[in-house]
């Protein structure tokens, strides 16, 4: 564990670094555990594989819809090498499993908590009924509660992720496992010829922090002892690739911390897509940040490289000011292990998205938090912490909106998540947002201290009550959250 003054030694690096929460803040909250911390220089390295989760199975399916049934319950699994690590899932996977849904075809999700908290289970990034979404009070009961969740998937395809929502258990239940990815896919996308099936591979990364026995360590507002980093529910773990394309759907799933990812000969790669799905046109790149809930899609063509040939996937030593550096840029190792052929194509075009109808209003949205240090700290927007009975934002159905987002704060960093609806950046601290990694449809965009962020978004398809907030759950879970209607 690092103490805290070695870190604040390193804090010039802090508000460079684009990866602290305001951990630093919190002395009172670090280093309390039962049982000593697992130092996590002792793990072995990719020693691990790295699974790709199980993709479930309905129990039924017609045209029109696909009927899934998932268990959450606890189970133990080997996170690191050689112990078990009790974890909350869904269905015993850490990850959960893969939802493979096709636009146009409702998915069906009976959820039953057989954990010991409560549980609500929402889909990031869907266009569902308020009923449907997961709100933070609309909880599962623990010891058999059950719902049946329905996504009607009449949005273009995308990379969601669903996890859970319960107000004020979400951090520790999404740290603890409660989460799992969801593949909506449509025709657009299945004529572009991109790597598919075994060459498609969706990977969540997150961190971690571990005793001795190898049991996960929660605090809230730890980031600074998570120092394990996770792809597929494994520690820095290994996977065994073909001199091929692959398309790889990257997760952060992680509570707090932002990752910054390139490969280690910093070579290029093409990046396709983000949270909402394909972007106009690849865009070529050597690294990609990603804040929690966010997603990106890559292609990385390892045919470049000769069989035996082993790289990395590092994350930037920036995202790790005072800490044990070198541990956390290291993410997960791809090793060539034998050539294949590849008929698999990266087209020039991707897609066309949808005209961004003239907005009508604007507002203004602040995000921030108390930075005192102080254990009772609270985070905000619009300088109010969250009340799920009170109404932050009405919101004409059909109309479209531009939100002016804003992180006033100094040190934290924060994100912009809204449920219901995909959005487009239209601007980044003043300058147009044309191409790149924030020109495409996004749900969730990350705000360091001080940026602000134009947002452009239309609210139709639903009426009720969605929420917005921070994607940082400790962050949420101290106020930074709200409610919003469309009526
Ligand atoms: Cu990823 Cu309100 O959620
Ligand atoms: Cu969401
Ligand atoms: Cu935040």
């Amino acid at each position: 564990m690092i103490s805290r003054r070695r870190f604040l030694k390193g804090g010039g690096a802090v508000v460079a670094g684009a990866a602290i929460g305001s951990g630093l803040l919190h002395p009172a909250l670090t280093g309390v555990a039962a049982a000593a911390d697992l130092d996590p220089a002792t793990i072995p390295k990719f020693a691990l594989k790295m699974p790709i989760p199980p993709v479930a199975k309905p129990w039924a399916e017609n045209t029109m819809a696909r009927w899934f049934s998932l268990t959450m319950e606890e189970t133990a699994v080997e996170v690191i090498p050689g112990k078990l690590t009790k974890v909350r899932t869904f269905d015993k996977s850490f990850p959960g499993p893969t939802i493979r849904a096709k636009r146009g075809q409702r998915v069906e999700i009976q959820q039953t908590n057989k954990l010991t908290v409560p549980t609500s289970v929402h889909l990031h990034g869907g266009h569902v009924s308020e009923g449907n979404d997961g709100g933070p009070m609309d909880t599962l009961a623990p010891g058999g509660g059950s719902k049946i969740y329905q996504y009607p998937n009449g949005q273009p395809h995308a990379s969601l992720w669903y996890h859970d929502h319960a107000h004020h258990y979400e951090s520790e239940n999404v740290y603890r496992g409660l989460t799992g990815t969801y593949l909506l896919t449509d025709p657009l996308e299945n004529v572009l010829g991109l790597p598919s099936g075994a060459y498609d591979v969706p990977i969540s990364l997150r961190d971690a922090r571990f005793d001795e026995n190898g049991q996960f360590v929660y605090q809230v507002e730890d980031f600074l002892n998570r120092n394990v980093i996770l792809a597929n529910g494994k520690a820095w773990p290994y996977f065994e690739v073909a001199a091929r394309k692959y398309r790889l759907r990257l997760f952060n799933t992680a509570n707090m911390r932002f990752f910054d990812l390139s490969l280690s000969d910093g070579s290029q790669f093409d990046l396709i897509g983000s949270d909402g799905g394909l972007l106009e046109a690849p865009y070529k790149t050597s690294s990609i940040a990603i804040s929690p809930g966010e997603r990106v899609d890559i292609v990385v063509d390892f045919s470049k490289y000769a069989v035996g040939t082993q790289l990395e996937l590092r994350n930037a030593p920036t995202a790790a000011p005072g800490g044990p550096g070198d541990l956390i840029t290291k993410v997960l190792q791809f090793r060539v292990n034998r050539t294949e052929a590849d008929d698999s194509k990266v087209p020039a075009k991707l897609r066309t998205l949808p005209e961004l109808p003239p907005a009508t209003v604007h507002r203004n949205i602040e995000l921030s938090m108390d930075e005192t240090g102080s254990p009772d700290d609270k985070a905000y927007i619009n300088g109010k912490v969250y009340d799920h009975d009170r109404i932050d934002t009405e919101v004409a159905y059909g109309s479209t909106e531009i939100w002016t987002v804003t992180n006033t704060n100094q040190i934290a960093p924060h994100n912009f998540h809204i449920h219901l609806v995909q959005f487009r950046v239209i601007e980044r601290g003043g300058r147009p947002v044309t191409s790149g990694p924030e020109s495409g449809l996004k749900d969730t965009v990350a705000l360091m201290p001080g940026e602000s962020v134009k947002v452009q978004m239309t609210f139709d398809g639903f009426r009720g009550k969605y929420l917005y907030h921070c994607h940082i759950f400790d962050h949420a879970a101290a106020g930074m959250m709200a409610n919003l209607r469309v009526v």
